[in-house]
Parts: structure tokens; sequence; C-alpha cells
């Protein structure tokens, strides 16, 4: 039996540390999160899952900590990471045929939409490339990482992270773009059942895009987008697009109407922000 542990609820609220046996039980995967490293405490657990799959950890294996001392987020910025969260990293090792490595941030923040709108029946959406929303705050983000065999992925890292048991003013400046689950739901969620629903939506899509599927998957993205008719601009390496993003062409790149009607496809790799306007 666990002891409560004095968490970032508020003054004089305590939550419970997350309970392995209560995710074991609920879990439903066949191979996500069949092996779960579960832990108080590391710099990253993108870090700790790039480690454990270089020593050959298989697919599926995923580390889950309750605080990320060094949390990174995409393009070098980091990633407030503190006791209440879900952040979660899973290793998945791809068959050498596997195509759309540059979808699987869409992908991450797809699973986590639709794991909260099922879960917490609030409309959780997708903002390209790799948040999720909730009334067009961010509560979710999704870090990729990959280590290659030659032209192919050996294995992957898929971060997940969801401000979910702590308010997001904790978060200190960003708090104004950002929100929680306990800031929305206004009581505290239940992690485990979180974790267990996210790890279901992410092997589901991820075995559709694996076998083909990417336009089932890209349909889906559609349906739980928040992006699509929003002012945009664009930074890449070489220069700023400002226009309005239309749609997606697939799950790898969008397509941006400028202000003299051109429109411009855009690959989600070349990006180096996004600002909605
Ligand atoms: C972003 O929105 O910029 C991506 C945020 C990704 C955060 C998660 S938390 C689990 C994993 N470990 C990390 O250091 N980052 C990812």
């Amino acid at each position: 039996m666990q002891q409560p542990t004095r968490g970032a609820l508020g003054s004089g609220m305590t939550f419970r540390s997350l309970d392995p046996q209560m995710i074991r039980g609920r879990l439903v995967t066949r191979s996500l999160g069949r092996d779960l490293i579960l832990l108080d405490k590391c710099t990253s657990t993108n870090d700790v899952a790039v480690e454990q799959a270089k020593n050959g950890a298989e697919h599926g294996v995923a580390v889950i900590a309750e605080e990320q001392t060094r949390g990174r987020g995409r393009q070098g910025r980091s990633w407030r990471s503190p006791r209440g969260g879900i952040w979660m990293s899973i290793i998945l090792r791809p068959p050498t045929s596997f195509k759309p490595l540059d979808g699987l941030p869409l992908v991450g923040a797809l699973a986590i939409a639709r794991a909260v709108t099922s879960m917490l029946n609030i409309e959780a959406l997708v903002r390209w490339p790799n948040d999720v929303v909730i009334d067009g705050r961010k509560f979710a983000g999704v870090l990729v990482e990959s280590s290659l065999k030659g032209a192919d992925p050996d294995f992957i890292v898929l971060g997940l992270g969801v401000n979910a048991n702590f308010h997001a003013i904790a978060l200190g400046e960003l708090a104004t773009n950002s929100t929680s689950l306990l800031d929305v739901a206004c009581s505290p969620i239940d992690r485990e059942l979180l974790i267990c629903a996210v790890l279901q939506e992410t092997e589901q899509l991820y075995e559709l895009v694996d076998s083909d599927k990417e336009t089932e998957v890209v349909g889906l993205v559609r349906r739980a987008d928040w992006s699509c008719g929003k002012a945009v601009r664009v930074q890449l390496e070489e220069k700023a697009l400002n226009g309005i993003l239309s749609d997606y062409e697939d799950l790898t790149s969008v397509r941006i109407i400028q202000k003299a009607g051109t429109t411009v496809c855009v690959e989600t790799n070349t990006v180096v922000s996004v600002k909605y306007l």
C-alpha cells in the first residue's frame, strides 16, 4: 500500500504516487507498456529509454517518471515536469520498411487527445505539429527521438508529456498558454487509467501506420484537429511563412495558403517553430 505523497496540487492537498500494479492490472495492449520501468525521478524519460534501447530493450518497453529534472521539448527547449504529471517514453522498434517516422509526433499527440477525450469527456484536440490542447491551451506535447541503422530506424523513442495533476500555474511563465487536466477537470484525474488509455491508443494508431493505413490515421487527425483554418507563422531554417493552415497533406506535412493565394506544402521535419496568430 503506497502512502500519499505531498504533491503539487496546491497547499495542503496530497496526491498518490503511481501504482505499477494498477497500471498492469488495467493494461490491455499487446506490447506497449507490458514491460514498465517506473522511476521516482530522472533527468528525462527519453534519456532513460534511449539508454535502455541501446542496451537491447524490446519494442514496447515504457519508462515513466514521477518527476523529470531535465525534461526536454522540441527544438532543444526545456520541458517543465513537476510531480503529478505523466512523463512517459515508449521504445518502438519498427520494421525496416517503416516510412512515416516524421509522422510519429502527430500520432503521439492524437493518441493523447483520443485518450483524454474518451476518458474525461473533455474535448482535447491536436495542434500541429505535436501539441495537444484544450480550448486552445496546451496541456501535452510529444518529443520523438530515433537512432538509425543505415537509412532505417533501429529504434524510436516516443516521449509523451501530459500536464495532469498539478495546476498550470506551477509552470511559471508558460502558464498563460498552458493548462492542465487538473485545471480543466477541477479534480485530480486517475493517472494510471490515463496512462493505460494513452498506451492503448498509441498501439492502435502505430499498428495502423505500420500496416500502410496512414490515410486512415490522417482522417482521425482531421477529426481531432484544432489547427486547420488558423492563421500561423511557421519558422523554417531559412525563412518564415505566414498564412492559413489549410489541411494535412499526410502525417508528415501540411498545406499553408499564403496571402497571395499560393499554397505551400510544409514538411514537419523542416519546421523550427510555429506560432498561431
Ligand atoms: C514539446 O511539446 O515540446 C514536447 C514535450 C515532450 C515532453 C515529454 S515528457 C516525457 C519525455 N521526456 C522528455 O524529456 N520529453 C518528453
